[in-house]
């Protein structure tokens, strides 16, 4: 497998299974609710307009995804800010700049609508995630989610 036989496409619908299933093997634990309502909202609201990628080897092995929303506001119009909420290789296939092509496909192709900044949540424990973003050009936001535990 080299770069020039990995295909990146828009998501489908039917990439559910394999979406489910890279995740799965990241986390160890399935998700398939998340995700069901992820592809709900994505495939079938009249509010966001479905942002999510993947990378296919020739052979349509799906080996990893990125999947984002950006909501249009009031009248169709596309906001200049969009999410990345779930980025997702497949641990056969880490270490190959999959991550980072799915990245900038994905800032390719919301910079073709009009969006400006692309923002995404990461456990601050995560130290190997915020690695990964920071290597890839993202920097802390200047706005801080508080919490309070009840
Ligand atoms: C973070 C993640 C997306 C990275 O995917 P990836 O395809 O391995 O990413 P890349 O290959 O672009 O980059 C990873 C590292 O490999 C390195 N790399 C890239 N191409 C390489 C190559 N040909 N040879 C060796 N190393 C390479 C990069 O420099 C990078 O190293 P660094 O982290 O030290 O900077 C992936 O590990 C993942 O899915 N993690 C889990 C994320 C998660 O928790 N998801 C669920 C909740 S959102």
């Amino acid at each position: 497998m080299n770069e020039s036989t990995i295909k990146f496409r828009l998501m489908k619908p039917d990439d559910f299974d394999a979406v489910v299933g890279i995740d799965e093997k990241i986390l160890k634990a399935s998700r398939s609710e998340y995700y069901e309502q992820k592809f709900e909202k994505l495939f079938k609201s009249k509010d966001y307009l479905p942002v999510s990628l993947v990378a296919e080897e020739k052979d349509g092995t799906v080996m990893g995804f990125v999947m984002g929303e950006l909501y249009m506001g009031e009248y169709g119009i596309f906001q200049d800010e969009a999410s990345l909420d779930t980025i997702g290789v497949d641990p056969d296939f880490n270490h190959k700049g999959i991550g980072k092509q799915l990245i900038n496909e994905f800032m390719d192709h919301l910079g073709k609508v009009g969006v400006q900044k692309i923002s995404t949540l990461v456990d601050w424990n995560d130290s190997k995630l915020i690695h990964f973003f920071s290597a890839n050009q993202f920097n802390p936001s200047k706005t801080i989610n508080l919490e309070r535990i009840l």
